[in-house]
């Protein structure tokens, strides 16, 4: 049966947190959250940014309870920050949203290839800072991947590897990032973690026009995306649903048809890579001070 947000309970009393919740489909989650009732998070890279997202929501929910969170998530340090001004008590959902897609070749500011370090490791870091919160309020944490681009993931763990510009190729950075989402996922839930992952399908948001590097699937991605994509009202259905419903427990993932989605028949997913890929994040973050 196709879920829709009338499906959606009153979320009043219940707090979400959102990253990327300034534009596309992390806004519109915040937005629907927020008609709920829900008080919401709102992460962005820059305060300017969320206030204009908060402005937004708040003309359609007057009385939406909306609080900024502000990193740059190409900076470890930025994160910890955000979270050192964090004052939540009960943290009901974490939504790891943010996302950046064929990017060209960029080392983030603590020497990481940008897109391993934007799509996974900040969120790695997010939910370590927030261990304790997560814990003690068993959060739901939503992952926010993309299923088609896995086959042409393959996992490195060697920062050397991740780093060599020489052999970089968005699309395979792209992969591997959205393959980490669900081994991260796989790995809270193991942890005992209320953990899922999703992956919306084509969505018309403004990610298509941030496709940057060169070759083919990048150029197909910015000019000819927008002919299988849906409204980002529908695109986000997906990851809404598995933020609230109860259908979605642990360790699931969840496509754009309402579907679970069997992690374990993903081509490039290799069980093992699980702890291996937790270990090697730790061991990254320390490595760099963090
Ligand atoms: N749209 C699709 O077709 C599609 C398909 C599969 C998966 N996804 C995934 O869905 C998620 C949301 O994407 P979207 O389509 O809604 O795109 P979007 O509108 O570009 O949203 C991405 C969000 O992430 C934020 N972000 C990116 N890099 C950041 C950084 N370094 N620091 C802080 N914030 C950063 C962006 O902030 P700025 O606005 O400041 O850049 C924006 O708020 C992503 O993880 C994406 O990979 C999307």
């Amino acid at each position: 049966m196709p879920f829709s947000t009338a499906d959606i309970p009153s979320l009043a009393g219940k707090t979400f947190m959102i990253t990327g919740a300034n534009s596309g489909l992390g806004f519109e989650s915040a937005k629907v959250f927020a008609q709920k009732g829900a008080t919401v998070y709102l992460h962005g890279r820059s305060l300017g940014k969320v206030q204009e997202a908060i402005a937004e929501i708040k003309k359609v929910t007057p009385t939406a309870n909306l609080f900024p969170a502000v990193a740059e998530l190409s900076d470890l340090a930025s994160i910890k920050g955000m979270v050192a001004n964090l004052d939540i008590r009960q943290l009901d959902v974490l939504m790891l949203n943010a996302g950046i897609p064929f990017v060209e070749y960029n080392l983030s500011n603590q020497g990481i290839e940008s897109i391993f370090h934007v799509n996974h490791l900040s969120h790695f870091y997010l939910v370590q800072l927030l261990w304790s919160l997560i814990v003690k309020s068993n959060t739901r944490v939503v992952s926010v991947s993309a299923k088609p681009p896995l086959a042409l993931a393959a996992l490195k763990f060697d920062l050397e590897e991740i780093n060599n510009q020489s052999a970089f190729s968005a699309p395979v950075a792209y992969a591997n990032s959205k393959l980490a989402n669900v081994h991260f996922t796989v790995g809270l839930a193991k942890r005992g973690i209320h953990a899922c992952v999703i992956d919306p399908g084509p969505v018309s948001t403004g990610i298509a026009k941030k496709m940057t590097a060169s070759g083919v699937l990048p150029f197909l991605g910015r000019n000819l995306g927008f002919l299988v994509s849906v409204k980002v009202e529908v695109g986000a259905l997906t990851q809404i649903f598995a933020s609230v419903s109860d259908k979605a427990i642990a360790g699931t993932g969840w496509t754009n048809k309402d579907q679970p989605w069997d992690l374990v028949k993903i081509p490039t997913f290799k069980e093992p890579d699980t702890e291996t890929l937790w270990t090697f994040s730790e061991d990254l973050l320390r490595s760099k001070g963090f």
